[in-house]
């Protein structure tokens, strides 16, 4: 029985640091509201001279390459998520494919938003459980500093996004018992404005897509509905983890790590405390790096890994949950 492990971790993120600080003089916000409200005291913002979102995924994927042991050529398919590409077409995969050297290999883009990481790492597991690739380059890369509205009307969304990026090589594995369990995803459409960018869309009749017919530019920026989406989420991070633990035939107590995505640390704490799991089965990193949502939980798997978090068989439990709304959770035997 072939089963797919992840044998690679690595992250990249931007040289650029900002502090809470530094946003409370582009608008009015101050450190200790932000701590408050969200756990986050820095973000890393992309440097336009330097990043992009496909040459951050590359440098992640260089670092998750080298950790396996694994040349870069060996990689069969590219899985990319984001919901920040470097255009507006082509995806960031086919960018990431061209940095990597990697000619004529696959790629394909995800744009699942937080949960995109989790959905891509599902689809990795299953082409690789059919036999059609024995490894798979799966990667989460953002840069939402450009669609942030860093003024005050934009305070109560801008102070949570962060840049950056994560990837993991997954590969086939007959060592039965460990790599993914299972995967489990799911959506609810009827929430997609909480949380979305409307422009630039296509639902837009041709005359008012020209740029000089959009007088508020505001569309172009991320809108949120921090209320909504804090509510909904505490609910299916829980239903979508106790889903994972079920299908496994799995209790809680039997979690070594849980890496929820990084939305807001009274969100993780809240789960926590719900699932009543100890402070070092719960990683979190959002203070350092804000919410990077497709990259979030590669990076924090990929730190936790090079901390020593993650060991061979461990049960580590991966969930997230964000714009769509889209919601995930994958159960891994490391
Ligand atoms: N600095 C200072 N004050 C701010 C602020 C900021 N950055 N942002 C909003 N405020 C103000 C509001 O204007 C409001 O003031 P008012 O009461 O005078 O009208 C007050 O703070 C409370 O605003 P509210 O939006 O109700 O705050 P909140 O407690 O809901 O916190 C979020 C806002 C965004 C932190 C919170 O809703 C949240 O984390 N939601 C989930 C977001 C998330 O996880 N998104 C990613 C999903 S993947």
């Amino acid at each position: 029985m072939i089963s797919s492990r992840i044998i690679g971790l690595g992250h990249h993120v931007p040289e650029n640091i900002v502090t809470n600080h530094d946003l409370s003089k582009l608008m009015d916000t101050t450190d200790e509201w932000i701590v408050e409200r969200t756990g986050i005291h820095q973000r890393r913002f992309m440097n336009p001279e330097k990043d992009t979102v496909a040459n951050m995924a590359a440098k992640a994927t260089r670092m998750a390459a080298e950790r396996a042991d694994l040349k870069i050529e060996d990689i069969e398919f590219i899985i990319f998520a984001t919901i920040t590409p470097d255009y507006y077409f082509p995806g960031s995969g086919v960018l990431l494919q061209r940095e990597l050297n990697l000619e004529r290999i696959g790629a394909l883009d995800i744009r699942n938003a937080c949960s995109g990481f989790i959905y891509g790492l599902s689809v990795a597991d299953q082409f690789i459980k059919t036999g059609m690739y024995k490894t798979i380059l799966v990667v989460g890369a953002e840069i939402q500093s450009t669609v942030l509205d860093l003024s005050t009307r934009g305070r109560s969304t801008a102070v949570i996004f962060g840049d950056g990026a994560g990837a993991a090589i997954v590969q086939a594995s007959q060592e039965n018992g460990r790599g993914v369990l299972s995967t489990h995803l799911h959506a609810d459409g009827r929430f997609a404005e909480e949380l979305y960018i409307k422009d630039p869309g296509s639902s837009r009749p041709q005359a008012e897509r020209q740029p000089e017919q959009i007088l508020d530019t505001s569309t172009f920026k991320v809108h949120m509905n921090g209320n909504a989406v804090f509510k909904h989420a505490v609910g299916k991070f829980a239903e979508v983890i106790e889903e994972a633990l079920k299908s496994n035939q799995v209790h809680v107590e039997d979690i070594d790590l849980l890496i929820p995505h990084q939305a807001n640390l009274k969100i993780s704490k809240f789960l926590q405390a719900s699932l009543n799991l100890p402070d070092e089965k719960v990683y979190n990193n959002i203070m350092r790096y804000g919410n990077t949502t497709a990259a979030s939980i590669p990076i924090a798997l990929s730190e936790a890994w090079a901390e020593g978090k993650i060991n061979p068989g461990q049960l580590v439990c991966l969930a997230a949950f964000g714009s769509g709304f889209t919601w995930a959770s994958a159960l891994i035997k490391w």
